[in-house]
């Protein structure tokens, strides 16, 4: 039977919390009423979309009702629970925990960090959307070659082919998307697309019939989210990114020595996979001890590599504020509801 031990004293919990088993208990007086009262403390858990919610109030309320049936509706057709986990890492970071939330909370960002991202993120705040909810938001810019306009066939599918390097499970949906492609060379092999057709539009064809043939649903989501990743802020630590057949979800705590300078971030991606093929792509948890060993994909690398650096400058003594531009419109969000909590906290929450 699977228990709890307490490496340090040897006492023993059942997988309830329940102490069970106590190192020379006759000798050491723990009478059964006492050990009654000496359960492990215990938390709120819940699951929604495949993922383990911990709330350390035992009084929280249950998580459908805190995160909303309306977030729970437009996350549901993703199928996020149908989805096999194939990146999971933790590491420790020299940042506070807010710090990576702000940095997943804006794409103002982009064209300084990851300027490789500019050729399939098109950055026009006009063309962003948001929507907030109490606690939480969801962004999308989409993803279209910047300019695709002013690029002609041949670079927008470029910018396409460069995907997977970025955002791996693109990669599925290559070999029909470059059938989908050539059907539209002419003899000569120049590539032309008529009216309403670009590489993000084939993109986005070939994904669904890429996914609807390995037999996931998708007939709940829309054509803009067979290829635009919507950026989901769950009150107070997940960020994910999400579209068809794929999310990246980034979660970080504070620190547990709590250097309030420090954090752990644990990013998990998951991609929907037939039942037969989730067995080879199952990723096993990994914990960062190094750092700089560990080699994460490009653009979470560059976010990676930022964060100190946006850390050390929050430290800076003479910075009263900071602002932010409209651009910035979730982190404003997010500040406010922590600001929110922190009005009403009534029990001192320490400095983090
Ligand atoms: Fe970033």
């Amino acid at each position: 039977m699977k228990r709890f031990l307490c490496p340090y004293h040897l006492w023993s919990y059942d997988l309830d919390g329940r102490l069970r088993g106590v190192l020379r208990e006759q000798e050491n007086v723990v009478s059964s009423p006492d050990k009654e009262g000496l359960s492990l403390l215990p938390v709120s858990v819940d699951c929604f979309g495949g993922f383990l919610f911990l709330n350390p109030d035992p009084e929280a309320a249950p998580l459908l009702e805190y995160l909303g049936q309306e977030v729970a509706d437009l996350l549901e057709p993703y199928h996020l629970d149908e989805m096999v986990t194939v990146l999971d890492v933790r590491e420790a970071l020299n940042c506070n925990w807010k710090v990576v939330m702000d940095a997943f909370e804006e794409g103002y960002h982009i064209s300084g960090i990851h300027p490789q991202l500019l050729r399939v993120i098109m950055i026009d705040p006009a063309n962003s959307r948001y929507k907030f909810f109490d606690e939480h938001s969801v962004s999308m810019a989409p993803f279209e070659v910047a300019d695709a306009e002013k690029y002609g066939p041949e670079e927008q599918v470029e910018g396409i082919l460069e995907l997977p390097e970025t955002f791996p499970s693109v990669q599925a949906a290559l070999p029909r998307f470059r059938e989908l492609v050539a059907s539209y060379r002419d003899d000569k092999g120049e590539l032309n697309f008529p009216e309403g057709v670009t590489a993000r539009t084939l993109l986005q064809r070939a994904t669904r019939e890429t996914l609807s043939g390995m037999g996931l649903d998708l007939s709940g989501l829309t054509d803009a989210q067979m290829s635009d990743n919507h950026g989901w802020v769950l009150f107070p630590n997940f960020f994910m990114t999400v579209r068809a057949g794929e999310a990246t979800v980034i979660k970080a705590e504070p620190h547990p020595d709590g250097d309030p300078n420090r954090c752990v971030w644990h990013i998990v991606s998951v991609m929907w996979l037939p039942e037969e093929h989730r067995g080879a792509f199952e990723a096993e948890p990994i914990e960062v001890t190094e750092p700089g060993s560990f080699k994460y994909f490009l653009a979470l690398q560059q976010d990676y590599e930022q964060m100190p650096r946006q850390q050390a400058g929050l430290r800076n003594r003479r910075l009263e504020s900071m602002s932010l531009v409209e651009e910035e419109v979730v982190i404003a969000h997010y500040h406010s509801v922590i600001d929110r909590y922190l009005a009403g906290a009534s029990r001192g929450a320490g400095d983090e």
